[in-house]
């Protein structure tokens, strides 16, 4: 990221890049000691992503000089740090295309944030990538969310789609020991800790790898540390990884506070996984309605029945009649291979390839990254409409 600041004090421009030089050691900070007139010659000759002004833009003919740079170079950030904060100045900045206005003397955190602001904005410039999100969340505890995702992540990964879990079961996440058996070396703590300094690659290397293209953003080992992730970090961590992966799986906690809603919000599908038991359809039932009051359309939510068994007493019409619910999978139990994997550290893949569950956690993958209007229909049906001398 290039950065350039132009002020007219030689004190300011050391002050403020001393700010940012701490903050991260990736930046190329440049300073111009000048008046608004020098914007141009700047912006041109040093080519940066965000141009700090400090101070000396004051009236319209200023914003006028500003401006006309603005729709010349659209993909500019331009933060404007300013003593004087009547509304009619920030309209009229925001009108020739500054992006922020920070009052002057900014703080750390402010002028941080804003740089961040800036960082995500180039990153998903830069790269064509925007993850899709997806979600899953248990209807009570134990029904497998967390196993489901991690097997899905890894699988995505294996299949070539660079994956990022996120567990958000901040106390308690257990999502990487499903698939690791060390300590990971930094959390989604740690990422909120840092997150003014933080960017695509830093957040990248916060996470576990676990294979070539799938790694985990592990909760905090000591639950006192969830404290001080906050739902707007959500956000924060959102934006940066979706620059960066093709898939961001969320592994959400069933407490609905604002943590997990504001994580389900950003969700572009949630799977609810449920067990064809009564409290857990019961439950299910609940968190259906609360998706609806959250005004989710029915489309973004997908019913995982796991540990299913034919001839069960409640039957998938039921389960589907009484959550209202379209779309809805099953996955059978297969308790020997799943104890084996999560005894071993490692993904359903390594240990029980041949087994039926393996098998519907692939076809499940698969169906998350067929494209609006791929024709339905399960792997089997999939790979015979491709065998020769069938019609497709
Ligand atoms: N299809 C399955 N067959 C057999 N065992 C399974 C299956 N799916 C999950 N399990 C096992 O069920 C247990 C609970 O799973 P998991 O921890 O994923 O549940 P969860 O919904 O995330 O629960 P929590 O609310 O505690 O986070 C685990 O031991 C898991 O391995
Ligand atoms: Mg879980």
């Amino acid at each position: 990221m290039k950065i350039a600041i132009l002020s007219s004090s030689s004190q300011s421009l050391a002050t403020l890049s001393a700010l940012l030089e701490s903050d991260n050691a990736s930046r190329r900070i440049t300073r111009h000691e000048g008046g608004i007139a020098e914007l141009r010659n700047v912006a041109e000759q040093v080519r940066p992503d965000l141009i700090i002004i400090d101070g000396t833009c004051r009236d319209a003919a200023d914003l006028a000089i500003v401006e006309q740079l603005t729709m010349q170079y659209p993909q500019l950030f331009i933060v404007m740090l300013s003593a004087q904060q009547d509304a009619e100045l920030l309209i009229n900045a925001m009108r020739a295309g500054v992006r922020e206005v920070l009052p002057s003397p900014v703080t750390r955190e402010a002028l941080a944030a804003a740089v961040l602001r800036a960082e995500s904005r180039a990153g998903l410039r830069n790269t064509p990538r925007r993850a899709t999100v997806i979600a899953f969340i248990a209807a009570k505890g134990g029904s497998g969310a967390t196993f489901v995702a991690a097997n899905v992540g890894h699988q995505l990964g294996e299949e070539g789609r660079k994956t990022l879990l996120i567990d958000l079961n901040l106390q308690f996440g257990e999502a990487l020991m499903l698939l690791h058996d060390r300590k990971a070396g930094s959390d989604i703590a740690e990422v909120a800790r840092n997150l003014a300094r933080m960017d695509a690659s830093f957040l990248g290397a916060s996470a576990v790898p676990i294979s070539a293209q799938f790694s985990i953003l592990a909760a905090p080992d000591d639950p006192a540390q969830a404290l001080e992730v906050k739902p707007e970090h959500i956000d924060a961590i959102l934006d940066l990884a979706s620059a960066n992966y093709d898939y961001i799986i969320l592994d959400v906690s069933r407490n609905l506070d604002d943590f997990a809603v504001k994580a389900l919000d950003r969700a572009g599908k949630i799977f609810l996984v449920t067990q064809t038991l009564l409290p857990c359809i019961r439950n299910a039932h609940r968190m259906m309605s609360v998706f609806r009051s959250l005004g989710y359309p029915q489309e973004k939510i997908e019913v995982l029945v796991n540990r299913h068994a034919r001839n069960g007493e409640i039957g998938l019409e039921e389960i589907r009649a009484s959550l209202g619910i379209a779309k809805l999978h099953t996955l059978p139990n297969a308790y020997k291979e799943v104890a084996k994997a999560i005894n071993l550290g490692l993904p359903l893949s390594a240990v029980g390839k041949a087994s039926p569950l393996f098998r519907a956690l692939a076809e499940l993958t698969l169906s998350l990254q067929s494209k609006p209007g791929t024709p339905p229909g399960g792997l089997l049906s999939r790979l015979l409409r491709h065998s020769p001398g069938r019609p497709s």
